[in-house]
């Protein structure tokens, strides 16, 4: 913790800055599942930063791809037909990883970006094939799809629309896990509703795995009123569930896959969308005269490309994603007994290496946070009062042993 008399001029994420400005974590550096801030002081990072350090900090391997990318073409371009090789081969190769049969692959730089992308693309496809009054996007209460505009609209964490409003007008929400509400807006609103937009596993709303035959029953409901499906892997893509992507866990056949973080585990910054063939058809079809009219000036940046392909070949050489099932279930026996402790509501885990825990109120989230940090752990409070457990693929058993004691001795505290 680095506690200063000056004021920072660096304005964080989320952040009570008057809290913040003269008590900053400063990390300095990474190897595997451990940071160590200025002061030497080691540290478990309990939540792989946010949710996305996966194959774990401070791969050299990694670090001389970029390297040697960035002194050859450090990037170039993916507007009209310009492109390069690393974004090339990243395209072919999530086309051929990503649970859609003949994926066309549009790149981002982020998360926020890529909901931005398929929930124009939504709009866009319907306007297309003939349907230009489909464009409300739904969403679920406790959804987090980021903060651009459309995220900030979908998202079903009110305090992120705090003075704002809906940015973006014909997007709703209903609620978590309740089929029956979906199916009654889908018979009143079907014909104006573009795409309906889901996490396979809520995540900064609290860890929530979906329900049983929950996610079925959406895609069904979806195809029965024509509204796209798209679901949002930013989280649980490349193997956070124990599985390269939950879509496959689930055996679901969404339209459209956003994915983010894991695709680098952070090393650079890139997201990507998966499109099915039946929405790129209209933009894809030798005889059509439609182009998507989007473009970020660093979708498929090369760097974060060949970051991309480094990250993959970790993750498929180490197997990381068949370690992460066998972890899951170890985390989910672990974090288990925390559920008789009297501060502790709820716990909840079972779908590879994810676990919240759930506590009385926030004031006791924060306090078994900081008392966790103090003793080398890195905690982050989520919605709710949810302790998120999501460390990096590699850590070990006995250290997610580590992990849970001390959130337990913690809470005795
Ligand atoms: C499910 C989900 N979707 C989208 C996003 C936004 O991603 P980014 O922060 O890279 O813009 C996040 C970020 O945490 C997320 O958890």
């Amino acid at each position: 913790m680095t506690q200063t008399t000056q004021e920072t001029s660096f304005w964080h994420c989320q952040a009570h800055m008057p809290t913040v400005k003269r008590r900053q974590v400063v990390f300095d550096r990474g190897e595997g599942c451990y940071l160590w801030d200025t002061d030497g002081n080691r540290y478990l990072d309990v939540p792989a930063s946010l949710w996305y350090a996966n194959v774990g900090h401070g791969r050299a391997e990694i670090a001389d791809a970029v390297a040697a990318q960035i002194r050859k073409l450090e990037s170039y371009s993916s507007f009209g037909s310009y492109t390069t090789t690393p974004t090339l081969a990243l395209a072919e190769r999530l086309a051929d990883l990503v649970p859609i049969d003949g994926a066309k692959i549009f790149l981002t730089s982020g998360g926020s970006d890529g909901i931005d992308v398929a929930a124009k693309l939504a709009r866009r496809y319907w306007s297309a094939v003939g349907r230009p009054d489909k464009k409300a996007v739904v969403s679920r209460d406790l959804a987090y799809h980021g903060l651009h505009a459309f995220g900030t609209s979908i998202t079903g964490l009110e305090f992120n629309r705090e003075g704002l409003g809906r940015l973006i007008p014909e997007t709703m929400t209903v609620p978590t896990h309740d089929t029956a509400a979906l199916a009654a807006l889908f018979e009143a609103e079907g014909s104006r509703i573009a795409a309906f937009f889901c996490e396979p596993v809520l995540g900064t709303g609290g860890v929530i795995p979906p329900a049983p035959g929950y996610l079925a029953e959406v895609q069904r409901l979806c195809r029965a009123h024509d509204v796209l499906f798209v679901v949002d892997e930013v989280i649980t893509g490349f193997g956070r569930t124990g599985a390269m992507f939950a879509t496959g866990l689930f055996g679901l056949e969404p339209d459209l896959i956003v994915m983010a973080k894991g695709i680098t585990s952070g090393y650079l910054p890139l997201g990507a969308v998966a499109v099915s063939p039946r929405v790129a058809a209209p933009f894809w079809a030798d005889d059509s005269p439609l182009l998507f009219r989007q473009g970020l000036t660093y979708a498929g940046h090369a760097t974060a490309c060949v970051a991309a392909h480094a990250n993959l070949d970790i993750l498929e050489r180490e197997g990381l994603v068949d370690r992460v099932a066998s972890l899951g279930r170890h985390l989910a026996a672990a974090v288990a007994p925390l559920a008789d402790h009297p501060l502790v509501t709820d716990v909840r885990a079972g779908v590879g290496l994810l676990a919240g825990i759930q506590v009385r109120d926030a004031e006791v989230a924060d306090k078994v946070a900081r008392l966790c940090f103090d003793r080398g752990y890195v905690m982050r409070v989520i919605t709710n009062a949810t302790l998120q457990i999501s460390p990096p693929f590699t850590v070990e058993e006995h250290e997610i042993d580590g992990i849970v004691t001390t959130i337990a001795e913690a809470l005795d505290a």
